[in-house]
Formats: C-alpha cells, sequence, structure tokens
C-alpha cells in the first residue's frame, strides 16, 4: 500500500497527515495557532513560525500513533514549499528533509494551492473533466479551467483582497472575533440581508475584487452603528455568495465541464456549499467538494496532492508566491 506523509505549516495550522492513494485519511492531527494570534486579529508571523517550531514534533508524533503506521509503512513525504509565509513554510521544509534523511525517504515540495485542489480526492471524493475549479481561501480566490487532470488554465483571480479576508476583516469591524469564516456563518444564519451590498465585478469576466465590498460594510457600519449585527453579517455574506457563485455559473456556461470543484477555508461555507449544490443540480454538472473539515488548510490535502509528485524531480526551494499552475 502506498502511504503518504504529508505536512502543512504554511501559514498557521502545524498539519501532518497520513493517505493512502485512495484518498482514505489514515489520521490527521492539527496544532491550532487560534489562541496566538487571535488578540492580533490576524497571523502574526514571527509568532506563527515559532508556534510551529513547538508544534511540529508532538504533530507528527500523534499522527504516527493515531495511524499506527511506522516510517517503514510510508512511500513519501510531502511538504508544503509555497505559496504561504516564508518562517512558516522553513519549519515543515527544514522537517520533512531531516525525516526523509532520517528515514530514507524522497520528499517532494508540495504546492500548497494543489493540496487545496486535491482535498476533493479525500474519502471517496471523485473528478470528472474538465473541470472548473474555484478556489476560494485566506490567501486567494481565483478561478481556473482544467482541461483534464493535469492541465491548468486560470482564468482570473482577485485584485485585491481574496474572499476569506474580506469574511476575517468584517469580522472584526463587527468585534465578532477570528478566524472570522465560521463566526460570520453562525451570526448570518440568524440574520436577514436587509442592506444590498454591491457585487463587485460581478458580471465581468472571472477577476474578483473584495476590498470594496468590505469598505462597503464599514461605511454602513459607520452610518448606523446601530445596525443590527447579524442582519449585516447576513448581508455581507449574500453578496459574497453571489459572486462566488455567478463567476462560477458563468464559467459553466462558457466551458461545458463535467466537474466544478469548490475548495479552499471559505468553502467550509454551509452557504456557500449549498449554493453550488443548487446551481451543480440546475446545471447537471458534478460537485466536487472536499468533506467539511478539509476545507481548510491540512496536511491531509498535503499527503493526496503528493502522489501528483510521486517520480518527479523534487522540488525543496520555498516560493512564497507559487501559482496554482505550477506543480
Ligand atoms: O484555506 P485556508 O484554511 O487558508 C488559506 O490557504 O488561506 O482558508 C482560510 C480562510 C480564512 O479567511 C477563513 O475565514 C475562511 O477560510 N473560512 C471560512 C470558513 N472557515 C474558514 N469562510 C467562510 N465560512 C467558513 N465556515
Ligand atoms: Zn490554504
Amino acid at each position: 500500500m502506498t502511504l503518504i506523509l504529508g505536512i502543512e505549516t504554511s501559514c498557521d495550522d502545524t498539519s501532518i497527515a497520513v493517505v493512502d492513494k485512495a484518498g482514505h485519511v489514515l489520521a490527521c492531527k492539527t496544532a491550532s495557532q487560534v489562541e496566538v494570534h487571535e488578540g492580533y486579529g490576524g497571523i502574526y508571523p514571527e509568532f506563527a513560525s515559532r508556534a510551529h517550531v513547538a508544534a511540529i514534533i508532538p504533530t507528527l508524533e500523534a499522527t504516527l500513533n493515531a495511524a499506527d503506521v511506522s516510517p517503514d509503512d510510508l512511500t513519501a513525504i510531502g511538504v508544503t514549499r509555497g505559496p504561504g509565509l516564508i518562517g512558516s513554510l522553513l519549519v515543515g521544509l527544514h522537517t520533512a528533509s531531516g525525516l526523509g534523511a532520517g528515514w530514507g525517504l524522497p520528499v517532494y515540495g508540495i504546492n500548497h494551492l494543489r493540496g487545496h485542489l486535491r482535498s476533493a480526492l479525500l474519502e471517496g471524493g471523485k473528478v470528472n473533466y474538465p473541470a472548473i475549479v474555484l478556489l476560494a481561501s485566506g490567501g486567494h480566490t481565483l478561478i481556473a479551467y482544467m482541461k483534464d487532470a493535469a492541465s491548468m488554465e486560470l482564468l482570473g483571480t482577485t485584485r485585491d483582497d481574496s474572499v476569506g479576508e474580506a469574511y476575517d476583516k468584517v469580522a472584526r469591524m463587527l468585534n465578532l472575533g477570528f478566524p472570522g469564516g465560521p463566526i460570520i456563518d453562525q451570526v448570518a444564519k440568524t440574520g436577514n440581508p436587509t442592506t444590498r451590498f454591491p457585487r463587485p465585478m460581478l458580471g465581468k469576466g472571472f477577476e474578483f475584487s473584495f476590498s470594496g465590498l468590505k469598505s462597503s460594510v464599514r461605511r454602513h457600519m459607520e452610518k448606523t452603528p446601530e445596525a443590527h449585527v447579524p442582519d449585516v453579517a447576513a448581508s455581507f455574506v449574500a453578496a459574497c455568495m453571489d459572486v462566488l457563485i455567478g463567476k462560477c455559473k458563468a464559467a459553466i456556461e462558457m466551458y461545458k465541464p463535467a466537474s466544478l470543484i469548490v475548495v479552499g477555508g471559505v468553502s467550509a461555507s454551509p452557504q456557500l456549499r449549498a449554493g453550488m449544490a443548487d446551481l451543480c443540480a440546475t446545471k447537471g454538472v458534478h460537485l466536487a467538494l472536499p468533506p467539511q473539515k478539509w476545507s481548510t488548510d491540512n496536511g491531509a490535502m498535503i499527503a493526496m496532492a503528493t502522489f501528483d509528485y510521486l517520480g518527479r524531480q523534487a522540488d525543496l526551494e520555498i516560493n512564497p508566491n507559487l501559482p496554482i499552475g505550477v506543480l
């Protein structure tokens, strides 16, 4: 059996998993840094790398124990080499290199965005080609076309903030805490979309822009400080959904894909999952979503992506700005 150890330390989670070729996750352990960063309302890079150093070996041991495998059972190690925070990436890469040398295993540097892409194959997930991909996370918002499993054509990305960043900043504005995504989702469910915020770039190709939407929420709160927070959250979510779903609808109409792949931290949003399910049902397109717990950063998706790299020349160079088109 081919078993891969996946190590993810690109941002604020130290996450390590063992995954088999069928996408079954034998174990995935994650050390969260929410408590380290919550006082800052965002990620503090220097603290992130220190927390990775402290967490990585205990997380590794916990993963191997939970998976009940020893290093001898492993075929290869995959570790994120970008995009992400340099100091955080370094911790994962150096640890993986040391483990590979000590255990006599090949080590592959993995593109984090390819990890998100392959999260849709975990635990029985299937993708049919051609496919349209929406990757919506804290660092990225992009739409791409995949003619087949090996090709990748970027159709559009964001001109400013990512959608996840907008969720986090709006959550901070509304004093809801950090990380913003899941809290906004919860609060939005108890409100109504009473304010119509702008739908930036909707109907205008495949580029995104979320900075103006975030500023509209800020202006609204300045003008009406007594506004009902759940209604504001619901109105913000409605605007994000219209944009993300509207762009995927346009891409489906133009490219006639067999699957729509929706991945990245924001794909944990129940509103997004339900909206995309409706869209795909209407269009007769297969929807490929990761199980919700593998939407946000995790080692399992990095292990799954490593199957695409086996037998290739390994590249362990850190690239904080690695684009999705590069393996
Ligand atoms: O993929 P991810 O874990 O990290 C990056 O690669 O950036 O994505 C993190 C982003 C954060 O901005 C977070 O607010 C958002 O995903 N997020 C969500 C949810 N869970 C996480 N956004 C909406 N709804 C959620 N349930
Ligand atoms: Zn990510």
